[in-house]
């Protein structure tokens, strides 16, 4: 079933931050979108493609509207929807005081599926089409959210989290059984259908070396999973891992010894890092997830793209809830702007853009079937309207180019602008109908 969707559309054929504006993005600003048993058949001028079409052809009228490729979050906890917003800590203490006490409740499976089902509905209405996201020490709680995933038919990437020490006791796990669930859970979710397992390592805190050493046994056997934790958040996190791996050069230099920094290895925040570390994640095809919500709610730091990017690094953006503030990819683009200033460095808005869609495909190893339009991929796209609140809708009166409507919408717009988000062609979720 061909369905053709007819809006200004506008996608990332490359990077624009190394390449230059006009060839790495395309922009039609009256443009259709052929979708094709859920993957993009055709895309470019309405006018071209418009006369190629079958007369009974459905042509679904957007105009006025603008298409964008589904977001991509890089990072996120499921299991923290409902701590978001939690008042006051930085990271070790917000942990103890709000994270740990609300993941104890995933071990009730009827919890970790509500939870799921109301995380994914709220990803789908910002427009996250995929997104790599930490589950919590229960198995159950993965079943959970590739069930919840697997109904809606999304792009995901999740894992068990790995834990045991320095968390509380109702929170541990041990190396035999870290091994051995993760490894029954990638043979029932790894590659069934759109979803995929990350052994997930909490961090280095939290797991034995004997933990580190069965992650990087696992990560070894299946190398064609993700490895997720974090990484280099935190100060006082950084210096309690030099205290307990006195003999690493540095906090990337842990999870290097254990075989966990490869390909398809996604290290949230990578801050407090050096120039040998990234060099590290570039030769070791590993990315970062940058998270600005996070780091500026739990006092972090602020991520160096540039360092990274000159690297050679993969970046994807990521809201980390709930040390994130938001699961709005828009607002999430606007944090990492405000960060990015603060350190010299401009973040135009199509490198925005790229950041959430085929550059954080690219982080996570997957620009292969998401993050543009490219003929053949999976058809995940927002639809995104600029008038559906108040001050995007004056803004875009103004606004005299497409980069200039992006920047407005990166900074005035929210969930109310994405009117629906369709996952393999199929309309999912959104906060409107178009
Ligand atoms: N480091 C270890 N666990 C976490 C977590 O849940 N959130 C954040 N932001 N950092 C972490
Ligand atoms: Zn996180």
């Amino acid at each position: 079933m061909r369905t053709a969707y007819r809006a200004s559309i506008y996608h990332c054929l490359t990077d624009p931050g190394r390449d230059p504006a006009d060839a790495a993005t395309e922009y039609y600003e009256d443009g259709i979108l052929v979708v094709d048993e859920g993957r993009i058949a055709e895309v470019g001028p309405a006018a071209k493609i418009a006369a190629s079409l079958a007369d009974d052809a459905a042509v679904e009228n957007l105009s006025g509207k603008l298409i964008l490729p589904g977001f991509i979050d890089c990072h996120v906890h499921y299991s923290q929807l409902d701590i978001i917003a939690a008042y006051g800590e930085q990271l070790l203490d917000w942990l103890h005081r709000y994270a740990y006490p609300e993941e104890a409740k995933f071990a009730d499976a009827g919890h970790a599926a509500k939870v799921a089902d109301a995380f994914l509905d709220e990803l789908l209405r910002n427009g996250i089409t995929t997104a790599n996201v930490f589950a919590t020490v229960h198995p159950q709680s993965v079943d959970a959210i590739f069930e919840a995933a697997r109904r809606r038919g999304m792009r995901l990437v999740a894992g068990k989290v790995l834990m045991d020490q320095h968390c509380p006791e109702n929170l541990r796990d041990d190396p035999e059984s870290a091994y051995a669930d993760s490894k029954a859970l990638i043979e029932r979710w790894h590659g069934n259908g759109r979803l995929g397992y990350a052994i997930t390592p909490r961090f280095a805190l939290t797991s034995s070396e004997a933990q580190l050493e069965a992650a990087g046994r696992l990560a070894a056997e299946y190398p064609d999973t993700w490895v997720h934790t974090h990484l280099a958040e935190n100060r006082e996190e950084v210096d309690e891992i030099a205290r307990q791996f006195p003999d690493s050069r540095s906090y990337l230099d842990v999870y290097e010894r254990f075989g966990l920094v490869r390909q398809r290895s996604v290290f949230a925040h990578c801050l407090h890092v050096d120039d040998t570390d990234r060099a590290l994640l570039a030769g070791n095809r590993a990315a970062g997830a940058f998270c600005p919500t996070s780091n500026l709610f739990l006092g972090s730091g602020l991520f160096n793209l540039r360092a990274m990017a000159d690297a050679g690094v993969n970046v994807g953006l990521a809201t980390d809830v709930g040390g994130g503030t938001s699961l709005s990819m828009l607002r999430t683009m606007s944090a990492a702007y405000k960060v990015l200033h603060l350190q010299g460095q401009p973040l135009p808005a199509d490198q925005a853009i790229y950041l959430a869609t085929l550059g954080a495909a690219r982080a996570l190893g997957l620009d292969d079937v998401i993050g543009n339009f490219e003929v053949g991929k999976e058809a995940d796209f927002i639809v995104v309207d600029p008038l559906a609140s108040i001050m995007t809708a004056r803004r875009s009166q103004t606004a005299e180019t497409i980069d200039e409507l992006l920047f407005s919408l990166i900074f005035l717009g929210d969930d109310r602008n994405i009117v629906s988000t369709y996952v393999e062609g199929r309309s999912a979720g959104g906060s409107g109908i178009p």
